[in-house]
């Protein structure tokens, strides 16, 4: 495979109406993968975690992404980044979340503090000589938005946070949101699959999602389109007659945030969930939802239930789609022009990166 041609097999220089979809190899290909790391993850502003998980003074969380493991940390008030990594021997100095008043290397011990400095080597001759070498954590350039917190992961200077983003993220409402569930599935497709099938305007939703469309206005479904994210809006439907088991889901509007390349939030009444697809293999991608309300909600089991039910129809699909990705059959596609502009216009940003 030549990855280049590969790449210009797309081509994001027609209408919507005569484009084809970016070639099945984009989705398949481990080059592509390796690519994404580079280009896309290492190279744009990525969702790490919420603000939620580090209330307290000490408490810290930790992940990966591109295979650059992170911990967060709040330290005096400071939501702060580091690598996860030691400076001795390479070992993650923190593991999973909770609350410490330093980071110690499971492996000999070397312990810094929650500023990611060194401040203790066991059993070492000369500290000052180690500590000459710049052995404190890596700081990961942070962004902390509304209750997200993202990370730069990319090795040069951070860009700049897109502005009409930040405007849109920073008019939503979050107070007295609380965290109420993190709920994660593996599935077996790329990570990009997902994405799609979140991108198709709606398109997929009467004929996949019947609980959902009995909710839904699918006439007042819109798509606005920004440089690097997307929103889809939906009015909720006023009838009555809504399936017991969806009910107390969907109310008043339905909003969907996508932002490039992975992270999407979703907001209903009083409801947020948010959504990552994290890639682990080019045909296995793991994926995050955290569910956040107002309020308690007295049938909180019902609507995760309602969700789940949802999210199912939707793995299942994308599990199918990939199988067709992987036959050799399948080349390229086409977009239903009324609906999957911004999945065509992920594709295009897919393009741009990679020719970065
Ligand atoms: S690798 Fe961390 S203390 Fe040795
Ligand atoms: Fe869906």
């Amino acid at each position: 495979m030549n990855i280049l041609d590969e790449i210009h097999k797309f081509d994001d220089s027609k209408d919507v109406t005569d484009a084809w979809t970016p070639p099945s190899s984009w989705y398949i290909e481990k080059e592509f993968m390796n690519l994404e790391y580079e280009k896309i993850f290492k190279a744009e502003w990525m969702f790490a975690d919420f603000v939620h998980h580090l209330k307290k003074d000490g408490d810290y969380t930790t992940g990966k992404t591109a295979n650059r493991p992170y911990v967060i940390v709040r330290d005096q008030g400071v939501i702060k980044a580091y690598y996860n990594v030691c400076s001795h021997h390479g070992t993650c100095v923190a593991k999973g979340s909770g609350n410490t008043d330093k980071l110690v290397c499971p492996y000999h011990g070397w312990v810094y503090n929650l500023e990611g400095r060194l401040r203790k080597i066991p059993k070492a001759g000369s500290i000052q000589e180690i500590h000459s070498k710049g052995l404190n954590l890596k700081e990961i350039p942070l962004q902390v938005v509304g209750p997200f917190i993202f990370l730069w992961l990319g090795n040069g200077n951070p860009k700049e946070f897109s502005k009409d983003l930040l405007e849109h993220f920073n008019r939503n409402h979050y107070s007295n949101l609380n965290f109420q569930k993190r709920v994660t599935y593996e599935i077996n497709c790329n990570w990009k699959v997902f994405v799609d099938n979140y991108l198709d305007g709606g398109y997929h939703v009467p004929h996949m999602h019947p609980g959902l469309t009995t909710q839904l206005n699918l006439e007042s479904y819109y798509t606005e389109i920004y440089q690097n994210w997307s929103l889809q809006k939906c009015l909720a439907d006023k009838r009555e007659a809504v399936e017991a088991e969806v009910q107390g889901r969907v109310e008043g509007e339905a909003e969907y945030t996508w932002m490039y390349p992975n992270f999407m939030v979703n907001r209903y009444g009083d409801w947020m969930d948010t959504n990552i697809a994290v890639p682990l293999s080019p045909n296995k991608t793991l994926i995050v939802f955290d569910y956040f309300h107002t309020s308690r909600p007295y049938d909180i089991e019902a609507s995760l239930k309602a969700s789940d039910k949802v999210q199912l129809e939707d793995m299942e699909i994308c599990d199918m789609v990939q199988e067709g990705l992987n036959s050799g059959v399948y080349v390229q596609g086409v977009y239903a022009p009324q609906f999957e502009k911004p999945m065509y216009e992920f594709h295009k940003l897919l393009k741009a990166s990679f020719l970065r």
